[in-house]
């Protein structure tokens, strides 16, 4: 059976957000530089980074760097970063491509895992997050997946797997030799999810759409968090847009601090965590599969 994630829906007062960092707060957001808000995290405080930084393609929440500048961004990011994430702790990046000045075309994950190698963090995983709407190219294929970089900084690292195994292809399936000969082969609790995971993305009519124009799923954080903390756990996000890292560890039981340079994004962020809170906030069950029409459906054929 597929294990449920244990949903945690505060039904009392929301916890007083504060924008200083302290360990006794449920949840910090501030108004900030990244560099300026890391550097107010103490050593080893977080359990897990979880964010998507702007992917330099001149979206109005960024500016627009070259590649050289990009990566030396990046470089104090990760630095502060791995300074503040504990030795059995780990980083995820959600990452896409960047479009230079001189529109190349650059995969992030292949330019950054440079810069997370230097600081000698261990890949896990590249986990290939697909989903199946977006925009249309007429020279190229269109985009349909992005990047999860999945790091820990040693050998010794928080994975609870059973928290987010996912159905048996077939449960029904049973050993044909051996000594469990005629006993169910897979794992009763279910399957690994694996590494490439069809979650939609946050564009269109999706429940959880706000005015950020690239929110990533709440599900999508909450399978990281439940994979790579326990509860309790500070996690961290720098990059914060309207809070779905936020959402995502106080409905599994976490900490949270991060921050975004944009006011307005804070807003909504704030307006989100407090109707989650309350148990008020509509989102995606992480567990949902893909929609599926049904066979009569007129979706499926053309007069
Ligand atoms: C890809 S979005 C993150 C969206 C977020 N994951 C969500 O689901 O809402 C990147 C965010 O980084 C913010 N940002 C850009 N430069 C920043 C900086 N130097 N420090 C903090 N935030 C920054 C942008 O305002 C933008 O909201």
């Amino acid at each position: 059976m597929h294990k449920q994630c244990e949903l945690i829906m505060v039904k009392r007062k929301a916890p007083v957000v504060r924008a200083k960092f302290s360990r006794r707060n449920r949840v910090t957001i501030a108004t900030s530089d990244c560099l300026r808000f890391l550097r107010t995290i103490p050593d080893g405080e977080a359990a897990l980074v979880v964010t998507s930084p702007p992917y330099n393609v001149g979206k109005k929440y960024e500016t627009q760097l070259s590649l050289d500048e990009y990566i030396a961004f990046h470089t104090k990011v990760i630095a502060e970063c791995v300074r503040a994430v504990r030795k059995t702790g780990s980083i995820c990046y959600v990452v896409g491509h960047t479009r230079l000045a001189d529109k190349r075309l650059v995969p992030l994950d292949i330019i950054l895992h440079d810069v997370f190698d230097r600081f000698g963090l261990k890949l896990r995983n590249r986990i290939i997050w697909h989903f199946e709407h977006g925009l249309n190219s007429k020279n190229r294929f269109s985009g349909r997946h992005e990047s999860i970089l999945w790091y820990t900084r040693s050998d010794d690292f928080t994975f609870n797997l059973d928290a987010v195994r996912v159905p048996q292809k077939y449960p029904g399936k049973r050993h044909y030799k051996g000594p469990h000969k005629g006993l169910y082969s897979g794992n009763p609790s279910g399957k690994n999810p694996g590494d490439v995971w069809k979650i939609p993305n946050v564009k269109a009519n999706h429940v959880e759409k706000t005015t950020h124009p690239c929110q990533f799923p709440i599900g999508l954080a909450e399978t990281l968090i439940l994979s790579f903390s326990n509860r309790n756990d500070l996690i961290l996000d720098p990059f914060f847009g309207v809070g779905s890292t936020a959402v995502a560890a106080l409905r599994t039981g976490r900490r949270v601090a991060g921050c975004d340079l944009d006011r307005g994004y804070i807003e909504v962020a704030r307006q989100r965590i407090r109707l989650a809170l309350v148990g008020r906030l509509k989102t995606r069950p992480r567990d949902r599969q893909v929609y599926q029409p049904s066979s009569d459906s007129k979706l499926l054929t053309r007069d």
